[in-house]
């Protein structure tokens, strides 16, 4: 298994399979941000196969007040690789890499689903539920780099 930077779009299958599958195309599974200079998209390689991808964008957020704050989106595991810590690994080498570059929080809007992955990882949660259409119930989580 292996940690390292990867192209936006080889990050599509996996958004496909996981997070959007109600998309028609892969190619559709793209963020508005993805091709920024500030953009930065992990893979995680096993037996030559991405299995699992997280897109990491400059972004201030109202939420929290921050010098230079990173949004992670689109974080997903292949389903036959999960609880393996292969997304722990992914978040943990990504981390790395930001606090080389002085950025001190990490945010993002979690999956219901995914608060305890985020909460082990050290993550605070912010109590308020809200619902992003088409996907389903977040709920805002920060962590101090
Ligand atoms: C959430 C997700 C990325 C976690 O990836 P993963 O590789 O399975 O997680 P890891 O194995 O690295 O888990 C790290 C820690 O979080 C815990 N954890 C992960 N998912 C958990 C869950 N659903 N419930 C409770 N604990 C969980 C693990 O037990 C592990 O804890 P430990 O270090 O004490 O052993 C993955 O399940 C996934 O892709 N889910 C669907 C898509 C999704 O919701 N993405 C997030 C969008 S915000």
């Amino acid at each position: 298994m292996k940690v390292k930077r990867i192209q936006a779009s080889e990050t599509r299958a996996l958004r496909h399979l996981v997070l959007w599958p109600h998309l028609t195309h892969e190619q559709d599974c793209t963020i508005d941000i993805d091709d920024r200079a500030d953009a930065m998209h992990y893979g995680v390689v096993f037996e030559h196969e991405i299995v699992a991808i997280g897109s990491f964008f400059q972004m201030n957020t109202p939420k929290l007040e921050a010098n230079f704050p990173y949004r992670l989106r689109a974080m997903a595991v292949h389903p036959a690789h999960r609880g393996r810590h292969v997304g722990q690994a992914l978040i943990h080498q990504a981390i790395a890499d930001l606090k080389q570059q002085n950025v001190d929080v990490l945010w993002c809007d979690a999956r219901i689903g995914a608060v305890p992955f985020y909460g082990s990882l050290g993550f605070e949660l912010h109590p308020e539920v809200y619902q992003i259409p088409l996907i389903g119930a977040h709920q805002f989580m920060w962590l101090s780099l």
